[in-house]
């Protein structure tokens, strides 16, 4: 058994929401353009809320949103304490923000912690000069012979980590991009730079960040300049001012590593809230195209208990690559030869395609997937976009094949703007597979059978199990290895599952007639500030999730002896099953096949057809 969150947790809905919320990962660029001159902006996100809040998600990442020369997405900042004029201004943005909270969700912004765009006025200060005010605010050496042991992460576009310049006759260091160079973290004024910035954006309302490059902020001869103690350190400042002035905003830690190194983001629960499990995602689509539940069982037991009080953030797809660093040299062939069969889909060390595509469009797999994400441990972060099953456009360049614009209709453009087509950011996607014209929110609205209205039914299901946020995990053994299985269980909060007035999901979509309501809608839980009156009582929730790994059926014949007496019901019809017993339990998958079963009491079971 592997125990993934601690087991005596005293669960508080309002300081740990983030450990059974459901993240959307959106890129302001792309998602609405609200004033029609081709990039998406604040104003156009605020105008979608509906449609994030109808979809059930309660936290929103935006990516990065200040002004920048954009010749990393974003991820160049010039200035740290505005808006990019293309987005808006930050009265938007504050709008924004008091809009998404009224709807229960919450909002982080990407921290880019770690460089800035060589455009920032601090780095033209600093290079002026070997005697300005801000000559130590970056990484500067007269030789680029520092660090050898440090690794290029972008191996495909830059040879070295330090970079010539002219102006100031010396080397900067930069763990990505040339024009990013880093911050020197070891000068105290750039810490406080750096504080500044983050209360800046909190006092504005952000409900916490991404800490975006965080391993990289110190360099140590001798060292991969990786998860210093230096860099632990300055986390845990962060983390302490935030505790004491601004409780119950979080971190998450965009730290690739392997689960031991990450897991040290964590602290001893003084560090980061949340980081990113870098090494399940890889291994979920290294199991699926084995058959095979090796892959994803090796890395969970290789995944540290959690702190109390933390919580993984586990995902699919992302801005950024399929990212192939956490593989063994031999796996990362396999993903290449299986996800990039064209060599035009390679980025970095790593695939630049979408979910729907890698999976060569394949729904059942799809499903597959995302019932893995939603119900392994972790707080799910789902990429706009992968809700509707979008593809990708590989011959853009970087990871712009990623980040074409979100398909809202089949009208001009997608929905997405009314600017003309060659005045877009990106031109949206128009093949005949995944073109907004085959793939749009306003058809899969329309259609109770589109991938759209499955994900969001099982974001309902996965809001009335509380346990597959926070509980224990619990690995089956089974004979059949193409079947993963394991049963989530604890204690969970026994709130109440009525929303105040006006707050909880839209039952319908205010734009579209006809769509039709579940029974099995259950409202959000909303923010304590928000109102909501969370009881505190706690109740025992054990579910069953089963998974098929293979394209074809599989017998399961699973040991569940040690939850003998109990009855599984299957949580999306409500069918009772056969009571469990001290035999191995069989059942039988489709392909791709996956169910998830309440244990529950016998008393509690509904009906008994067997
Ligand atoms: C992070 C971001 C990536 C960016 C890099 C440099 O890894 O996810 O998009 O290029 O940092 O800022």
């Amino acid at each position: 058994m592997t125990a993934l969150v601690p087991s005596d947790r005293s669960y508080d809905p309002s300081d740990r929401w983030f450990q059974d919320a459901v993240f959307y990962e959106v890129l302001v660029r792309g998602f609405y353009d609200a004033n029609d001159d081709g990039t998406g902006d604040l104003a156009g996100l605020r105008a979608k809320l509906d449609y994030l809040q109808w979809l059930g998600i309660d936290c929103l990442w935006l990516l990065p949103f200040c002004p920048s020369p954009m010749r990393d997405g974003g991820y160049d900042v010039s200035d740290f304490f505005n808006v990019h004029p293309d987005y808006g201004t930050l009265g938007e943005l504050v709008g924004l923000l008091e809009d998404a909270h009224r709807r229960g969700i919450r909002v982080i912004a990407d921290l880019v912690i770690n460089h800035t765009s060589d455009q920032h006025p601090w780095f033209a200060e600093s290079r002026s000069s070997r005697t300005n005010p801000k000559a130590d605010w970056y990484v500067w050496n007269d030789d680029d012979q520092r660090w050898p042991e440090a690794r290029v992460v972008f191996t495909d576009v830059e040879r070295s980590n330090w970079t010539w310049d002219d102006v100031r006759q010396q080397y900067y260091w930069h763990r990505f991009y040339s024009h990013q160079p880093d911050l020197n973290y070891d000068n105290p004024e750039v810490v406080e730079a750096m504080f500044e910035v983050v209360r800046f954006w909190l006092d504005l309302g952000f409900d916490g960040f991404r800490l975006d490059a965080v391993p990289y902020l110190y360099q140590r001869d001798g060292t991969s300049g990786e998860h210093l103690p230096e860099t632990h350190a300055f986390i845990r400042r962060l983390r302490k001012q935030l505790d004491a002035e601004y409780s119950g905003r979080v971190l998450l830690a965009e730290a690739n590593g392997w689960p031991a190194d990450v897991a040290d983001y964590f602290g001893d629960g003084d560090e980061c809230h949340l980081c990113f499990h870098f090494p399940l995602m890889p291994r979920l689509f290294m199991a699926v195209r084995r058959e095979h539940r090796f892959p994803i069982t090796e890395i969970l037991s290789q995944t540290p208990e959690l702190p109390d009080g933390c919580q993984w953030a586990i995902f699919l797809r992302n801005h950024d690559e399929l990212t192939l660093e956490q593989v063994t040299d031999e796996e990362r062939d396999y993903l290449f030869a299986e996800y990039a069969k064209d060599p035009r889909m390679k980025r970095h060390m790593g695939i630049g395609r979408r979910l729907a595509p890698l999976l060569d469009g394949d729904r059942r797999l799809a499903e597959l997937l995302y019932s893995l994400l939603l119900s392994l441990p972790g707080s799910p972060v789902l990429y706009y976009g992968d809700e509707l099953l979008m593809g990708d456009n590989i011959y853009l360049g970087d990871r712009d094949s990623v980040r074409t614009p979100m398909q809202w209709s089949p009208d001009r453009n997608g929905g997405f703007s009314r600017a003309d087509f060659a005045q877009l950011y990106l031109p949206p996607l128009m093949d005949p597979v995944y073109g907004f014209g085959a793939v749009n929110v306003e058809a899969q609205l329309r259609n109770p059978g589109s991938f759209l209205h499955w994900i969001r039914g099982m974001l309902v299901q996965r809001r009335s199990l509380p346990v597959l946020g926070i509980g224990n995990i619990e690995l089956l053994d089974c004979p059949n290895p193409a079947v993963l299985a394991f049963v989530r269980w604890g204690e969970v909060a026994d709130v109440s599952l009525a929303a105040p007035d006006g707050l909880g999901p839209p039952a319908v979509m205010p734009t579209v007639a006809a769509v039709p309501v579940e029974p099995a809608d259950v409202a959000r839980t909303v923010p304590a500030e928000h109102g909501a009156p969370g009881a505190a009582r706690t109740r025992f929730q054990a579910v069953l999730c089963v998974h098929n790994l293979s394209r074809f059926a599989q017998p399961v014949q699973l040991d569940l002896a040690g939850w003998a007496g109990r009855r599984p019901v299957e949580v999306l019809g409500r069918v009772s099953f056969a009571p469990i017993g001290p035999e191995p339990y069989s059942l039988a998958l489709g392909p791709h096949g996956y169910l998830w079963f309440d244990l529950v009491e016998p008393a509690w079971a509904e009906s008994d057809p067997s």
